[in-house]
């Protein structure tokens, strides 16, 4: 028999089975608890509830592991490219050169965007949030496309809209950078690579040729790597919990890139930068800024620290603060900000009250550093974490849609004001 926990309640023993991972995780099945005993389990922030069960990412917050498909990520950033990543994701396994050649072909041939969406930016003020522009663009791509507003049709309609999304994805954000510097759009290039059409779109003009280099593109490949999954976050539960409703991919996805947008997730990696301008301008001192992240009395958190699952390092800030030191380097750029950086970490680490909480860089405390490096204004640098994290997005939507799992519902404990006789107002 396999193994199972009892749980002794008013006198009486249930006994719950247990799930056990290809990793070892374990986890209590209390699915039958309501039904048997009439009590919930209690969990805000499901700080320890498994929500699901998923073959696509593997992490160990205590070890620092990260996985795609049973992948290191480490290997994954110096082999393989973004698309390559996407397609793991998202089948399964890597491709071959086959499969590769096909994914990409067509992934090229979906990168243009419908010309009416252009007239949308009309309507947005100048210096719109970008993550707000790209939730809308999103949204308003079911309107073009009516045949994904059904996610239970054919595996191939399905599949069809996901290569759309894919392929548009970097045109969007591209457009949203022109739009913003008031810049005319420059359209996909289908000959190039998924990065290097994305970095040209962005940072080419329309006069004149764009030279691509590939320190840039190294660097992008890898962040968006780094980005592409990271299971049951925010995010990724949020786009889960809109699809689980049936709700179409595009709507879904959008719903994805608001809860990304928040700065305790992926909207750390602008208010990163931010806080280190601040502290730069304020003369550097980081003692007094680390006194303020530690004092209860004041709302600041040192963001680009801290993580709900990694409490000893997180891998990706790793490799990240590496490619920092490289690309600015290579790019020749001394940027006080990274010392800045670099010396907050270092006297965080040896802070007992960050030590204590177990609070250590993550992922966005350095990315925002080489993609300021690269140019990108600091509002994009969200939507950037959006376009790398879509495989990642599409696959757990793919995955919750494919396992045929139950609209997401959480239960609550209430605790407002009993039934009570309602009181005419003259008599209140
Ligand atoms: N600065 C100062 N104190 C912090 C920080 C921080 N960055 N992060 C957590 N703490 C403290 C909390 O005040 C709390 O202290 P207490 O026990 O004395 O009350 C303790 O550490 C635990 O923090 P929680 O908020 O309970 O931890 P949780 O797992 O819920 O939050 C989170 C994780 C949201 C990432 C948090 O660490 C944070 O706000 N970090 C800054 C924002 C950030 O960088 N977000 C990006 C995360 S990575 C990503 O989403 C891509």
């Amino acid at each position: 028999m396999s193994e199972s926990a009892k749980l002794v309640l008013g006198g009486e023993t249930i006994e719950l089975p247990i799930i056990v991972g290809t990793e070892n995780e374990k986890a209590i099945d209390i699915r039958a608890l309501r039904g048997q005993t009439g009590f919930i389990t209690y969990d805000p922030g499901y700080k320890n509830t498994g929500a699901t069960e998923s073959a696509i990412t593997f992490l160990d917050g205590e070890k620092g592991i990260l996985r795609y498909r049973g992948y290191s990520i480490e290997e994954l950033c110096e082999n393989a490219s973004f698309l390559e990543v996407a397609y793991l994701i998202l089948e399964g396994e890597l491709p071959n050169k086959e499969q590769y050649a096909a994914f990409e072909k067509e992934i090229t041939y979906h990168t243009l965007i419908h010309e009416d969406v252009k007239h949308v930016f009309d309507a947005f003020p100048n210096g719109a949030h970008p993550m707000g522009q790209l939730q809308i663009i999103l949204s308003m791509m079911a309107g073009f496309y009516p045949d994904s507003l059904n996610p239970h049709r054919s595996k191939e309609d399905v599949k069809r809209t996901i290569v759309r999304l894919i392929a548009k994805m970097p045109t969007m954000v591209a457009m949203i950078q022109k739009k913003n510097n008031g810049h005319p759009l420059v359209y996909p290039k289908n000959e190039l690579g998924y990065v290097e059409n994305f970095l040209r779109m962005t940072f080419g003009q329309v006069t004149e040729d764009y030279e691509i280099d590939p320190v840039f593109v190294k660097a992008m490949n890898k962040l968006l790597i780094l980005h592409a999954d990271h299971e049951q976050n925010c995010s990724a539960s949020t786009v889960r919990l809109v699809g689980s409703s049936n709700a179409n991919l595009y709507a879904s996805i959008s719903a994805g890139v608001a809860a990304l947008w928040g700065p305790l997730h992926g909207g750390a990696n602008q208010k990163v930068l931010e806080m280190l301008e601040a502290i730069k301008e304020d003369g550097g001192d980081t003692d007094k800024w680390l006194a303020k992240a530690k004092d209860k009395n004041d709302p600041f958190r040192l963001m680009g620290f801290g993580h709900r699952v990694y409490k000893n390092f997180d891998p990706r800030a790793l490799i990240i603060k590496q490619s920092a030191d490289e690309i600015l380097d290579k790019l020749g750029i001394e940027d006080p900000v990274l010392e800045i950086a670099k010396k907050l970490e270092e006297k965080a680490l040896k802070d007992p009250y960050f030590a204590d909480r177990k609070l250590f860089p993550n992922v966005d405390f350095y990315s925002g550093i080489i993609y300021r490096a690269m140019g990108f204004p600091v509002e994009m640098f969200t939507v950037l974490f959006a376009l790398g994290r879509l495989p990642g997005w599409i696959s757990q939507w793919k995955e919750m849609r494919e396992t045929k799992q139950p609209i997401g519902r959480p239960r609550q404990v209430y605790t407002g004001k009993n039934a009570r006789d309602f009181v005419a107002m003259n008599k209140r």
